[in-house]
C-alpha cells in the first residue's frame, strides 16, 4: 500500500445512461436559468460574437437546459447578432448523444441563426479556448471532479470527507491546486467584463463530522463502502485495493472555495467574486429520491441508477479492474456490486439517503 498519491488515469470517463438518470442535473440548470438570462443582460452585445462555453457538459439535457437561456437572453435584446455555442468535455464524452439532442426537437439550433455550435474536447485543467474570448463560462456538476485519480492509504472511506491525517492532507493539496488550476483557465479565458458561473457538489459546516463539514452525497458513499467492505469480507475484493481507493472528488465548503481563491495572487489579480454559497437542492435536498420512498423497489432502482450514472467507469477502472483475478472478473465484480447495492438500498431505504447542497460560485472577470 502506499501512502503517495499515484496519478493513474483520468478521474472519470463515459457515464452510463446519463440523460435517464441525471434528473437533479437537468433541474438544477432549469433553475439556473433566471440568473444566466440576468447575467446576459449584463453583459450587453459583444463584438464579434457572444461566445457561451459549458465546461464539463455532458452527453444529456442538461447541457442544453444550461445554454437555452443563454441564447434566448441574448436574441430577445440582439435579433441579428452571432452566437457561438461551444460545449466543452472529455473525449470519451458521449459526442453523438449530445449533438442529436442540440440538433433534435427539443435542442436549440432551430430558429436561432446566426448560431454556430462547437465541442472543445479535452479536460478543463487545460485552455479549452482562446484568451480572452468566453462572454459567459458555465459548469454544472462537474469542476468538483479531481484532476486525476489518486490512491491513498484510505482504509474505511471512499469519499474524501471522513480522510484523516497524511492522506487527508495529500487530497486537499490536490483539490486546492486543481481549483486554482481550473480557476486560473477559465479567468484567462474570459474577456473583460465576462463571467464564469460554475455550480458544483458542496459541503456544509457540520460538528458531528469528523473533519466538521458534512458532505453532498455522503450517504451513497456511506453505502458504497458498505457494500464493497462486503464483498471484501466475501473474499470477492482485495483488501488493499479497496483501502487506496477514493472517489477522485473534493466538494468544497464556502470557506475552502473562497479561502483557496483568496490565497491565489494571480487569480484574485484577474477576477472579482460575485457569489460564493453553499444551498440546500430546492427539491428534496436531505434525500434526492424522497419521492419514490413509499415504494423501496423503484427507491432502490433509482439510487443504483444514479451510482452506475457518475461512478460506473470510476469503480470500474479504479476498484474492479485493479482487484480482479482475470479479465472476465470486472464485469463480474461490477454485476455483483450493484446487485448488492440494489438489495442494500431496498433493506435500508432512506438511511442512506443523499442529501444536496450545491455550492455556486460567480466570478467576473476584471
Ligand atoms: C455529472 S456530469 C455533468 C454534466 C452536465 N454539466 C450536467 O450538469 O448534467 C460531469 C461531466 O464533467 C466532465 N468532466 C469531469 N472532469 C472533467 C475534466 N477534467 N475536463 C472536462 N470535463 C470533465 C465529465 O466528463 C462529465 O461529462
Amino acid at each position: 500500500m502506499t501512502s503517495d498519491p499515484i496519478e493513474t488515469r483520468k478521474s472519470t470517463e463515459g457515464m452510463v445512461d446519463y440523460n435517464r438518470n441525471s434528473t437533479a442535473q437537468q433541474q438544477h440548470a432549469i433553475m439556473q436559468a433566471d440568473h444566466i438570462r440576468r447575467l446576459v443582460g449584463k453583459l450587453g452585445r459583444v463584438e464579434p460574437e457572444l461566445r457561451l462555453v459549458d465546461y464539463g457538459c455532458g452527453p444529456g439535457m442538461s447541457a442544453i437546459e444550461t445554454v437555452r437561456p443563454a441564447i434566448a437572453a441574448y436574441r430577445a435584446r440582439h435579433p441579428d447578432a452571432p452566437i457561438v455555442v461551444c460545449h466543452a468535455d472529455q473525449a470519451g464524452n458521449d459526442w453523438n448523444a449530445l449533438f442529436g439532442l442540440v440538433a433534435g426537437p427539443g435542442g436549440y439550433l432551430a430558429g436561432n441563426a446566426p448560431l454556430r455550435v462547437e465541442a472543445a474536447v479535452g479536460s478543463f485543467y487545460e485552455r479549452l479556448a482562446a484568451e480572452n474570448s468566453v462572454s459567459l463560462g458555465t459548469c454544472f456538476f462537474a469542476s468538483h471532479w479531481l484532476s486525476h485519480a489518486v490512491r491513498l492509504d484510505a482504509p474505511g472511506t471512499v469519499l474524501f470527507d471522513h480522510l484523516q491525517g497524511a492522506a487527508r492532507a495529500q487530497l486537499t493539496e490536490v483539490a486546492q491546486r486543481d481549483w486554482c488550476t481550473f480557476l486560473r483557465h477559465r479567468a484567462a479565458e474570459l474577456r473583460q467584463g465576462g463571467y464564469l458561473l460554475a455550480s458544483m457538489m458542496g459541503s456544509v459546516p457540520d460538528a458531528a463530522e469528523p473533519n466538521g463539514a458534512a458532505s453532498a452525497g455522503r450517504g451513497i458513499y456511506r453505502a458504497i463502502q458498505a457494500v464493497a467492505s462486503a464483498m471484501v469480507e466475501d473474499g470477492m475484493l482485495d483488501p488493499d485495493v479497496l483501502n487506496g481507493f477514493v472517489f477522485p472528488f473534493w466538494f468544497m465548503t464556502e470557506a475552502e472555495a473562497r479561502d483557496w481563491i483568496g490565497a491565489d495572487k494571480v487569480l484574485s489579480d484577474l477576477v472579482e467574486v460575485e457569489g460564493i454559497e453553499v444551498t440546500p437542492a430546492l427539491t428534496n435536498p436531505t434525500d434526492l429520491f424522497h419521492d419514490a420512498i413509499g415504494d423501496p423497489v423503484e427507491y432502490a432502482r433509482l439510487y443504483t441508477g444514479c451510482v452506475k450514472a457518475f461512478a460506473d467507469s470510476t469503480l470500474r477502472t479504479q476498484l474492479f479492474e485493479p482487484a480482479a483475478r482475470s479479465p472476465q472478473d470486472p464485469d463480474a465484480l461490477a454485476d455483483e456490486f450493484y446487485r448488492r447495492f440494489d438489495a442494500f438500498y431496498r433493506e435500508h431505504t432512506d438511511r442512506y439517503a443523499c442529501e444536496i447542497w450545491h455550492l455556486t460560485v460567480l466570478l467576473r472577470r476584471r
